[in-house]
C-alpha cells in the first residue's frame, strides 16, 4: 500500500513529527540520508517502533518517493538554510506534476518565497510551514502555519491539522495563513515575540535574584501563573528555578551567554525594512548578543564597584503590573509588525486565527493569547482594545518605579525600559522629532513641514 504522506529528515523534530502522523493512523514514509555518521538514523528509528507497522523508512530517495500515493506530500524536517536549496535540488527533478513538498524548518521567508517561485516554476507545490512547540510539541501537537497556494494547502490540510494541537474549543492550531513566505513570516515573528517573552523573564529574575532566592522568585511565578498571567514560558521558567543537581541549583551553574539561531535577529530586520518600532524585539535580540560578550564583561567589570546589592525591598505586585505592561506592548509590537507585513505585501492575514492557532501547541501560548483571539475578531490593534489600555494606562507607573529600582541598583532593563519608551512615546503628543527635521533641512536641505500649515506643504529655510 502506498503511503499518505513522506517525512524527509529524521533530526529531533522530525522523528517526533513522524510518530505524531503515525499516531493518527497514516500511512508514513519517513526518509533520512544514510552517510556521515548518520548511516543508523532510519535504521534505529523503525526499529525502536517495530509496533507501528504504518512507518515505511527509506536511506534510498527514489524509494522513499515511489512509495508514496499521488500527489505525494512530502514534510521536510532539515536545518533551515543552504541544505534546504540543496535538499530541493535533488527531490524537484524525481517528483511527478502536483506533488507537494512542505518545509517545517524555521526558513526565512524571503527564501521561502524563492523556492515557492522555483518548485512551481517545475510544477511542483511548495509549502512554507512554520511549526512550533520544539520536540514535545512536534510530538503531541505543535502550532502549525502554513503558507502557499491555498489549492496545494487543500491537500495536505487534513494530516497537518490532525497532528497539530487543539485550542480551548477543541479546534486544531493549525490553520492556512496565506500566499509564498507569509507562513514562515509568521513563525519568525512568533519567535521574535517568544525572544521577548524570554528576555523580560530573563530581567525579572535577574532583578529578583538581588533580592531572592530562586525558590522564593519561582514561587512568585506559581503564583502569577494562576492568574492572567499564565504562559508555557512562564510555567517552564519556574521548573528551571526549581531545578536541582545534587544541592545546588543549575540555573546557577550555566554559563550567562545566550545563543541564537536568527529568527529574532530576522523579525527585527523585517521591522526596520517595514518602518515598524519592534523597539522590544530588538533589545531582547541585542541583550543575547551583548551577553555573548563574556571575556570584554568580564574584563570590564573590573573597572566599575561591582556592589550589587539592592538596599529597596522588591514590591511583587508593582512587578506584576509592571511584566503585564510589558507583555502587552510586546504583543502590539509583534502583532503590529505582521499587520505592515500583510499590507504591504497583500497577505490578507486574519489574526484573530493567528492569536487562535497560537493558543495552545506552541512556545508562546498564553491566557493572553485566548484573549487576542476573541479581541481580533472586532478590533485591529492591541492599542484599540479597551482591555489592553486599561492595563496599559494603569502599569505605566508600575514600570517607571521598577526601572527606577533597576537603574539605581545598576542593573539594566533592556526589553522593560524598550517596553516603557515605546508606550510614552506613543502616548505623547509632541515629540522632540521637530529638531531632526530642523538639522535635517539644515545640513540636507531635506525640507520639513510645519503644524500651521497642511500636512502636504513642505518647507526649506536656508538656516
Ligand atoms: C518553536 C521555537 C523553535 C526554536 C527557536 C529557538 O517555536 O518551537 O521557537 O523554533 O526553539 O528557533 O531559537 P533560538 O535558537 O534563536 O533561540
Amino acid at each position: 500500500k502506498k503511503s499518505d504522506f513522506g517525512v524527509f529528515g529524521l533530526g529531533v523534530m522530525g522523528s517526533s513529527i513522524s510518530l505524531n502522523i503515525a499516531d493518527k493512523g497514516y500511512e508514513l514514509s519517513v526518509y533520512n540520508r544514510a552517510d556521515s555518521g548518520e548511516e543508523e538514523v532510519v535504521k534505529n528509528f523503525i526499529s525502536a517502533n517495530a509496533d507501528r507497522p504504518n512507518i515505511k523508512g527509506f536511506t534510498d530517495l527514489k524509494l522513499f518517493i515511489d512509495s508514496m500515493a499521488r500527489p505525494r506530500k512530502i514534510l521536510i524536517m532539515i536545518k533551515a538554510g543552504p541544505a534546504v536549496d540543496l535538499v530541493l535540488n535533488s527531490l524537484i527533478p524525481m517528483l511527478s506534476e502536483g506533488d507537494i513538498i512542505i518545509d517545517g524548518g524555521n526558513s526565512h521567508y524571503l527564501n521561502t518565497k524563492r523556492r515557492f517561485d522555483l518548485a512551481q516554476s517545475q510544477g511542483i507545490e511548495f509549502i512554507g510551514a512554520g511549526i512550533s512547540g520544539g520536540e514535545e510539541g512536534a510530538r503531541k501537537g505543535p502550532s502549525i502555519m502554513p503558507g502557499g497556494r491555498k489549492e496545494s494547502y487543500a491537500y495536505v490540510s487534513e494530516i497537518l491539522e490532525a497532528i497539530a494541537a487543539k485550542d480551548d474549543f477543541g479546534k486544531t492550531c493549525c490553520t492556512y495563513i496565506g500566499p509564498d513566505g507569509s507562513g514562515h513570516f509568521i513563525k519568525m515573528v512568533h519567535n521574535g515575540i517568544e525572544y521577548v517573552e524570554m528576555q523580560l523573564l530573563a530581567e525579572l529574575y535577574g532583578l529578583m535574584s538581588k533580592r531572592m532566592t530562586n525558590d522564593e522568585i519561582a514561587a512568585v511565578f506559581e503564583s502569577w501563573n494562576k492568574g492572567k498571567l499564565s504562559s508555557y514560558l512562564l510555567e517552564i521558567t519556574i521548573l528551571i528555578l526549581r531545578k536541582k543537581e545534587g544541592s545546588s541549583y543549575l540555573i546557577d551553574m550555566i554559563l550567562d551567554k545566550a545563543g541564537n539561531k536568527g529568527t529574532g535577529s530576522w523579525s527585527s530586520k523585517a521591522a526596520f525594512d517595514l518602518g515598524i518600532p519592534n523597539t522590544m524585539m530588538s533589545a531582547a535580540v541585542f541583550a543575547r548578543y551583548i551577553s555573548s560578550f563574556k571575556e570584554v564583561r568580564e574584563n570590564m567589570s573590573k573597572l566599575v564597584r561591582t556592589d550589587s546589592n539592592m538596599e529597596q525591598e522588591l514590591n511583587i505586585s508593582i512587578l506584576e503590573k509592571s511584566y503585564e505592561f510589558a507583555r502587552l506592548v510586546n504583543h502590539q509590537q509583534g502583532f503590529k509588525l505582521m499587520q505592515q507585513a500583510s499590507e504591504s505585501y497583500g497577505w490578507n492575514l486574519d489574526f484573530s486565527e493567528i492569536a487562535r492557532i497560537w493558543s495552545n501547541g506552541c512556545i508562546i501560548k498564553s491566557h493572553l493569547m485566548n484573549i487576542l483571539y476573541k479581541e481580533f475578531q472586532t478590533k485591529e490593534d492591541l492599542f484599540e482594545m479597551e482591555t489592553v489600555n486599561k492595563a496599559l494606562v494603569k502599569g505605566e507607573s508600575a514600570t517607571r518605579e521598577i526601572l527606577m529600582t533597576a537603574l539605581r541598583s545598576r542593573f539594566s532593563l533592556h526589553c522593560f525600559s524598550a517596553a516603557y519608551h515605546y508606550w510614552v512615546d506613543m502616548t505623547t503628543e509632541r515629540l522632540p522629532a521637530n529638531l531632526i527635521q530642523a538639522q535635517r533641512d539644515f545640513f540636507g536641505a531635506h525640507t520639513y513641514q510645519r503644524i500651521d500649515a497642511p500636512e502636504s506643504d513642505f518647507y526649506h529655510t536656508k538656516w
